[in-house]
């Protein structure tokens, strides 16, 4: 296989930033692969991982098949906000000083062409956990599984060993959240928080149950990287899934969001999302990212 962003299938790690930008007004093509040029030695593929939008690769005249931008669920019983961005880069580290350093240059890298949309301060929790104290990541496809969920193989140079994000900051509302008993939370999830055991009796609107991979026809696996956040007196869940095609987060979240059969998942009923972006992470090739797919 060629050669992928290692970050997406390493574990978490301590201290993450994730940055996002838009295309500046002027920006054209010219400066826009300037800018891609000026960060490519910032972007090893496993302290940062960088993903591109739509909007960047029409720019460019380059062509990605199967990227777009994310839009929401048809028939969605929920409010599922997008926020497209051109550029997204997941800064990772050990040290959160690093991370200071690594935003700083990335920043400065792109200027010219991109400015800065967003940026959010993420963090592990114990061994994975999310903010509510439920062990996340559990029923994540390992080893080769993983591989086979999350990286495009099969399709051709520039476009093997490249992953397809789906992006999602959620927000908790923990004082909702707290207010359940604890049977009722761990209903809501469809797992046990004191053994992450699953839940067998779970309802339907249970997280689990609406979002099982080998549910789906075809089956719909992702390799989740989401990590908590949190600024100032809001926190909750960047969620994050890696996969070979959008399909499986497609399937996944129309499921959670109730138009499939009118059941939405009970997460809406303590989180909401307040973002929602699509973005493309290129393969590697002699340890620098493989642009060849922007070229026209
Ligand atoms: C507030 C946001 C979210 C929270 C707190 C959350 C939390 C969790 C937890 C605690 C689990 C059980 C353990 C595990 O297998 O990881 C889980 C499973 C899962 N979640 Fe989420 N999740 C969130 C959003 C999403 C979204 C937006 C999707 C996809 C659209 C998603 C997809 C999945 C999948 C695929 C599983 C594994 C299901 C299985 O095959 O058993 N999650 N999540």
């Amino acid at each position: 296989m060629q050669s992928i962003q290692k970050g997406i299938l390493q574990a978490i790690p301590s201290h993450a930033i994730y940055l996002t930008f838009h295309l500046r007004p002027e920006a054209d093509a010219g400066t826009a692969m300037d800018a891609l040029s000026a960060i490519l030695p910032l972007v090893d593929g496993a302290r940062v991982v960088l993903g591109l939008g739509a909007s960047l690769v029409q720019l460019v005249g380059g062509g990605v098949p199967g990227l777009h931008d994310f839009n929401g669920v048809a028939g969605s019983m929920v409010k599922l906000p997008a926020a497209p961005a051109a550029l997204w880069c997941w800064c990772r580290e050990e040290q959160r000083g690093e991370l200071v350093h690594q935003a700083r240059r990335l920043r400065h890298a792109v200027a010219d062409a991109f400015d800065l949309q967003q940026t959010i301060d993420a963090f592990k929790v114990g061994s994975g956990r999310d903010l509510t104290g439920y062990e996340d990541g559990t029923e994540n496809p390992e080893d080769a599984a993983a591989i086979a969920a999350a990286f495009v193989q099969g399709q051709g140079d520039g476009l093997n060993g490249s992953s397809f994000v789906a992006v999602q900051q959620w927000q908790h509302g923990f004082e909702q959240f707290e207010a359940m008993p604890q049977a009722q939370q761990d209903n809501l999830i469809g797992r046990r928080k004191s053994d992450n055991e699953e839940l067998e009796d779970a309802p339907e609107s249970a997280h689990v149950k609406r979002t099982a991979q080998e549910n789906f026809n075809p089956e719909a696996f992702v390799l989740r990287r989401s990590m908590p956040w949190s600024e100032h007196e809001h926190a909750g869940l960047h969620f994050v899934a890696f996969g070979k095609s959008f399909y499986a987060f497609e399937a996944q979240l129309r499921r959670m969001s109730g138009a499939e059969d009118g059941i939405v998942d009970a997460l809406f009923s303590f989180s909401q999302p307040l973002t929602g972006a699509y973005f493309w992470c290129p393969p590697m090739k002699d340890g620098r990212l493989d642009l060849r797919l922007l070229r026209a």
